[in-house]
């Protein structure tokens, strides 16, 4: 990756003579800062006078420009005062987590004493006093002593910038090998760190380091300060363990090691709630902390997955290129990683990312179950599904063909499979976040229970020999009609998740983007798929699905099928919850008066709750003796 090198200081800390010399070392092209100063700048210094913002605004944009059109060719040494905090700001702009800062810092004496001594340098000494007055020094450089050498200065610099790494990457489960390969593909020099477990997990990271070749350049850990050590300040570490408290041990783990500044990004499916904790608890410590989602599993992490951080937006300017460059890519060439929003709002749409992943996958298992009770053997339903790709294409649906294709010997293997399905508890999550923000998330709710309903497999045996259901042989179903059924229920599954997320966005105020949401979720996910992508455009018109004219004009088609699908399976007992739920909640939600009505007067009855009238706008409660 291409860097861009900003040596500051005063005038006359000798950023110049650094400046060159690194770039020559490099062999890179040198800009010299001043160069682009306009005449009236010039001018003005050459008189006595100080620049203020005003003039420099101008100059930082040119310089600013320069660099970003320089960047994309090669990297570049750039020297400039950046007294300032915001000039800085405005320097690194559109490309923070591609520039690294370098500040020559010395004492007002010794400068002035430098400057004395040099002349034709159109900044006479007198204005020395004014840029200590305004100079803010940076926490996010490598601060050099101008005492030293200019030679020592560069030794320093270098082994700062090149030998060390760039990012951190902690954790070499499946996904952390994954994506540490991915971020080494990519250019990145990392750090990879696994820990010691005597006997248990030994050498991880430098075995793994050892087995691919991409990693040659990577340094190798499984002693903590040895690794922190070895990444550049600001430290960029991506925790890639398990969710939970782990995630709370490893950050007590590093933070000794760490420094002000540092970014912490936790790519596990952590908990929302947890996030927005652990990023206040370490802002008191003045370490960053990013929650991301990533999707995609192990081979999305390889080559490109779905991301989506949250936290402080600053921070995550500094890993941006990171996240983005190792990312999938949308159909447009666009990285799918955005920054989501503030707080925990990265995982928060991770979860309802899973909590759609759930209904999916139970719709794709339901109709599954509709067409083998139709009397197709999974040869057939996997030729099905395939040629439901040209309008009702996704990666589920995808995965799902080639699973019942599978065969071990002259067996299907799904058939082998226990039917027992586990969770590692995001769709659990989902459902408690739908329930606090008041959303009817039911289809993620009834994938969910339809997991737990798998889990009492004994009981199922059990009653299932009292209570034998009907032969399902009556089937009257085509599989057009199922084929309509099931992107009906996907159309409410993906309203219903979007609402959650809506609902989440207004009442937290993180001003979510939902079309930019369905954009990252068009490539490297597990829930990528063509209605996914007409999201994109939809979420841009409208944020409420029912109400988009493609979609209703889907909903209207789809409709009658789902409801001959779901009556046909209830009547010969074949289990459908969630296309089921899709049917209710859709009735529900289109109920012009609905039964509230009577829970309101029950209400009353029993509990003198009060209720409104329709007859009354006022608003005013009302109360009856009901008997
Ligand atoms: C992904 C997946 C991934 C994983 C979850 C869900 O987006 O890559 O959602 O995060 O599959 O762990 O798993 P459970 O089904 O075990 O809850």
């Amino acid at each position: 990756m291409n860097r861009l090198i900003y040596i500051m200081g005063v005038s006359g800390c000798g950023k110049t003579t650094i400046g060159k010399l690194l770039a020559q070392e490099l062999n890179i092209p040198f800009f010299d800062g001043d160069d682009f100063h306009p005449e009236s700048n010039i001018a003005k210094m050459s008189s006595g006078q100080p620049l203020n913002d005003d003039d420099r605004q101008g100059w930082l944009d040119t310089l600013n420009n320069l660099a970003k059109k320089q960047i994309q060719e090669t990297s570049c040494v750039i020297v400039c005062s950046a007294l300032k905090q915001k000039y800085r700001d405005h320097l690194s702009r559109d490309i923070e987590s591609k520039t690294k800062w370098v500040y020559l810092s010395g004492s007002f004496q010794q400068i002035l004493e430098r400057i004395y001594s040099r002349a034709n340098h159109f900044m006479p000494s007198e204005l020395l006093k004014s840029q200590f007055d305004i100079l803010e020094e940076p926490k996010d450089a490598l601060q050099v002593d101008i005492s030293l050498t200019p030679e020592d200065i560069i030794k320093i610099i270098k082994s700062e910038l090149m030998e060390t790494s760039e990012f951190g990457l902690f954790g070499l489960g499946v996904m952390g090998k994954s994506l540490s390969r991915n971020l080494a593909r990519n250019g990145f020099k990392i750090s990879i760190f696994n820990r010691h477990v005597d006997g248990v997990e030994v050498n991880i990271a430098k075995n793994f380091k050892a087995q691919f070749p991409e990693l040659s350049n990577a340094s190798a850990f499984d002693d903590i300060s040895a690794f922190v050590n070895s990444l550049q300040q600001p430290r960029k570490i991506m925790l890639m363990v398990n969710a939970g408290k782990t995630i709370d041990f490893v950050i007590d783990d590093l933070l000794p090691h760490l420094s002000e500044n540092d970014i912490l990004v936790d790519g596990g499916n952590s908990n929302y709630k947890k996030t927005k904790e652990r990023i206040a608890y370490l802002k008191a410590k003045n370490i960053h902390f990013i929650g991301t989602g990533i999707s995609g599993g192990e081979e999305g992490a390889l080559k490109g997955p779905s991301i989506m951080p949250g936290g402080d937006k600053a921070a995550y300017k500094l890993v941006q290129a990171y996240l983005e460059t190792i990312s999938a890519k949308d159909r447009n060439g666009l990285p799918c990683c955005t920054y989501v929003g503030p707080e925990g709002s990265g995982h928060f749409i991770k979860m309802v990312h899973n909590g759609i992943e759930y209904v999916e996958m139970q719709l794709l298992a339901e109709i599954s179950t509709i067409m083998e009770a139709s009397g197709k053997n999974p040869d057939e339903i996997a030729a099905i599904l395939d040629s439901w790709k040209e309008n009702a294409n996704s990666y589920l649906l995808d995965i799902t063909a080639s699973i019942f294709r599978k065969k071990e010997g002259e067996d299907w293997l799904v058939k082998k499979v226990l039917d027992k399905a586990g969770n590692k508890g995001t769709g659990n999550w989902t459902t408690i976040a739908s329930a606090e923000l008041g959303v009817p998330g039911t289809l993620i709710a009834s994938a969910l229970f339809s997991r737990y309903i798998s889990f009492y497999k004994e009981e199922r045996l059990l009653l299932n020999k009292t209570f034998k259901g009907v032969k399902s042989s009556k089937l009257n179903i085509s599989t057009n009609e199922i084929l309509e059924a099931y992107q009906f229920a996907r159309i409410i599954n993906h309203y219903q998740g979007f609402k959650i997320i809506a609902e989440a966005s207004r009442s937290y105020s993180w001003n979510l983007n939902l079309s930019e949401i369905s954009r990252i979720w068009t490539s490297g996910c597990i829930i990528k798929s063509t209605l996914m992508r007409d999201l994109v455009e939809i979420f841009m018109e409208t944020s409420n699905l029912l109400t988009h004219p493609r979609l209703i004009k889907k909903i209207k088609k789809y409709r009658p099928s789902a409801k001959k699908v779901v009556s046909q399976c209830l009547l010969n007992d074949i289990t459908t919850p969630a296309l089921s739920e899709s049917t209710q909640f859709f009735n529900g939600i289109t109920t012009a008066y609905s039964s509230a009505n009577i829970i309101q007067a029950q209400r009353d009855y029993f509990g003198a709750h009060t209720y409104k009238r329709l007859d009354d706008d006022s608003g005013k409660n009302h109360h009856t003796i009901w008997d």
